[in-house]
């Protein structure tokens, strides 16, 4: 049967509903915009996730740059073709061990990886339960797994049981280790018990927590000793403390081996490019060598919400090195992280519908090489530019 035509503009050209959403983007003030930065610059940045500030650490780029003359620009296939190098392999072994997993696979990035996680280890009939505040790869992972999701409220293990104890059959429950929104830690050693109560997996994604948490930061699940349980997986990205790209599932060898036979976002994506893979090792083996920088990023992050919070300003306490401040209202919230941007600060900027929860903030990161200097210029630009409804009464 053929469409009417009609007058509605919406429907005139193939895309005219995008002007449309456009507009009403537009007039709720919600446009994001593309910024590219340059390569050098005097701006002070508490935007990016490079929390060990090993991005442009020479032994970094050279690990890029060296796997790249020797491996080549890209992978040249899918993992299971021709995509897997030895380099790949030899990350994967120092992942796991790092971390103190059994096994580890690469993937091409962070949201592959929680893709790949959930949707391979919730089948049909299976149940996850999903904390509310997750990243929105491991809703998207909820969203394309053939088990039922339930949601439920944020860090609440008794909620995660209760959800459990209606179903029979396989179960997950997936959070994030660190919430990037607000910082907070998910409660782990509770979900732990909850979960292995109900016979349940658990998967965390530690995208915030490698690097930061954890004897020299070895992550959230070393931090809890959950580390190589065989119910519980973990998921990275090698873009934040590692200072490259990519993303990797970390667990028993027999759920490695599960993925790599049915998990989609690997068996379908070009590998991980091998200069990518180079750089990870690289921050892996600067960290080893170098555990100090973990707790350095922990302390930077302490000592930004100490005196934010001492100029009345509302922070959350940070449990790894996402510091989060509390804004009025979403206007102010855009404005004030123009204005620091405009005195030479680069701050994060969360509103709706990004937050679940409503509550607009500026998204701060700590970074282990952030000077006295800087942490000073930082929280006085913040405290000068605050809206007043910021401060605490
Ligand atoms: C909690 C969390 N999980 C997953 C990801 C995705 O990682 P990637 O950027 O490597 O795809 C991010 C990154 O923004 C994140 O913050």
């Amino acid at each position: 049967m053929h469409r009417q035509a009609t007058n509605d503009s919406s429907a005139a050209t193939p895309f005219g509903w995008i002007d449309e959403q456009s507009a009403q983007r537009r007039a709720a003030g919600l446009v994001r915009v593309l910024r590219p930065r340059a390569a050098e610059s005097d701006r002070l940045d508490l935007a990016g996730n490079d929390y060990l500030g090993l991005s442009r650490h020479p032994e970094v780029t050279e690990g890029a740059a060296a796997a790249a003359r020797h491996w080549g620009g890209g992978a040249t296939g899918s993992r299971l073709v021709t995509g897997s190098t030895e380099l790949h392999a030899e990350l994967e072994r120092e992942l796991a061990e790092f971390c103190g997993f059994e096994a580890a696979l690469v993937l091409s990035s962070g949201y592959a990886a929680n893709l790949a996680a959930v949707t391979a280890l919730a089948p049909h009939g299976s149940l996850i339960v999903s904390d509310a505040g997750n990243h929105a790869s491991l809703i998207d992972g909820c969203r394309l797994a053939r088990g039922a999701t339930s949601v439920v409220a944020h860090a609440d293990p008794e909620a995660v049981g209760k959800a459990l104890d209606t179903h029979t059959g396989p179960a997950v429950a997936v959070t994030d280790s660190v919430f990037s929104v607000d910082g907070d830690a998910a409660p782990l050693a509770q979900l732990a018990a909850v979960c292995r109560e109900y016979r349940a997996g658990l998967i965390m994604d530690d995208a915030h927590g490698l690097g930061v948490l954890g004897a020299g930061g070895r992550g959230a699940a070393q931090a809890t000793g959950l580390a190589g349980d065989p119910d519980v997986v973990a998921t990275l990205t090698l873009s934040k403390s590692l200072g490259s790209q990519g993303g990797a599932v970390l667990g028993p060898a027999k759920v490695i081996e599960h993925l790599v036979n049915t998990a989609r976002t690997f068996i379908f994506d070009t590998g991980l490019a091998p200069a990518a893979a180079g750089a990870a090792l690289a921050a892996l083996r600067l960290l080893s060598r170098e555990p100090e920088r973990a707790a350095q990023a922990r302390a930077v992050a302490a000592e930004l919400h100490g005196r934010l919070t001492a100029a009345g300003l509302q922070a959350v306490r940070p449990d790894a090195a996402v510091v989060s401040v509390r804004a009025p209202s979403p206007d102010e919230a855009v404005q004030w992280a123009a204005d620091c941007r405009a005195a030479g600060l680069v701050v994060g900027c969360f509103r709706p519908p990004s937050v679940p929860d409503g509550i607009s903030r500026l998204r701060l990161t700590a970074r282990a090489t952030l000077t006295g200097d800087q942490i000073e210029r930082a929280v006085r630009t913040i405290e000068r530019t605050a809206p007043a409804g910021a401060r605490t009464a």
